[in-house]
């Protein structure tokens, strides 16, 4: 097990007064690949929103590296080193390609991830970079997706369902990218509802079932059965 970067304890996450999420725990080491798994409504997303801010909890709840990170807001959150490609992508209509990386520069953060590092990723985004991201297909927006949380160069990437309404040769093509994404040392957690994907492409599994947590395993060791049962509840 690498040196813990994220550690998720004994999370209770809030909408108002419903409960999203009961004391869900997680780790995730430095250079790991973890994926959430869960049906939908089991809270995958909300869990990356109490990591990424935009929910709030008690801060000891959630600690990155030595900072106790549960009550900070996401703006504080970005400039620590995490970043989230959202569910839905979240893009700025109204600003081009270019515009949308740029913003995600704007933490601050130095590294090597810069306009030219994207594009080399994704070369059909250099062709568009001064087009509307609204007149880009779903795929390409994607990519501008993944490109903008790149562009703060954090130390922990988040996932929420990048593949969610994209053709398999796209999801195809946006996972071949993602190892040359985490190769260089980051972290990922990977919110993924394809659990033979999930599983390809990370160390260890988590599984929530109506906000709670499973299973939780080594992806090379958990059974599909098993899996499958903590995914359904059957
Ligand atoms: N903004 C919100 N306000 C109130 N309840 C919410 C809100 N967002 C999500 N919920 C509720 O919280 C629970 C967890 O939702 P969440 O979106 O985290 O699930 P999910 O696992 O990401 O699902 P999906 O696979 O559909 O994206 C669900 O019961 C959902 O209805
Ligand atoms: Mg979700």
């Amino acid at each position: 097990m690498p040196e813990t970067i994220l550690e998720i304890d004994a999370l209770d996450s809030f909408y108002g007064d419903f409960q999203a999420l009961f004391g869900v725990s997680m780790q995730v080491g430095k250079g790991e690949v973890v994926s959430v798994i869960g049906a939908n409504g089991a809270g995958k997303s909300t869990l990356m929103r109490s990591v990424t801010g935009l929910l709030t909890n008690r801060p000891d709840m959630v600690r990155f590296g030595d900072a106790q990170i549960g009550a900070l807001r996401a703006d504080q959150i970005a400039r620590l080193g995490i970043a989230m490609v959202p569910e839905g992508r979240q893009l700025f209509p109204s600003l081009s390609v270019e515009e949308n990386l740029i913003i995600g520069s704007q933490v601050g953060r130095p590294g090597d991830w810069s306009l030219s590092a994207v594009y080399a990723l994704f070369p059909v985004l250099a062709e568009r970079r001064n087009q509307a991201s609204t007149s880009l297909s779903g795929g390409q927006q994607q990519m501008v997706a993944i490109g903008r949380a790149l562009m703060s160069n954090p130390d922990l990437l988040l996932f929420d369902e990048i593949s969610l309404g994209l053709a398999p040769i796209i999801i195809k093509n946006i996972y071949e990218a993602l190892p040359d994404v985490i190769g260089t040392g980051m972290s990922a957690i990977v919110v993924e509802q394809d659990i033979t994907r999930a599983v390809e492409i990370s160390d260890r599994v988590y599984c929530l079932q109506e906000g709670r947590v499973s299973l939780e395993g080594k992806s090379g060791e958990v059974s599909r059965d098993a899996i499958s049962k903590a995914y359904f509840g059957v």
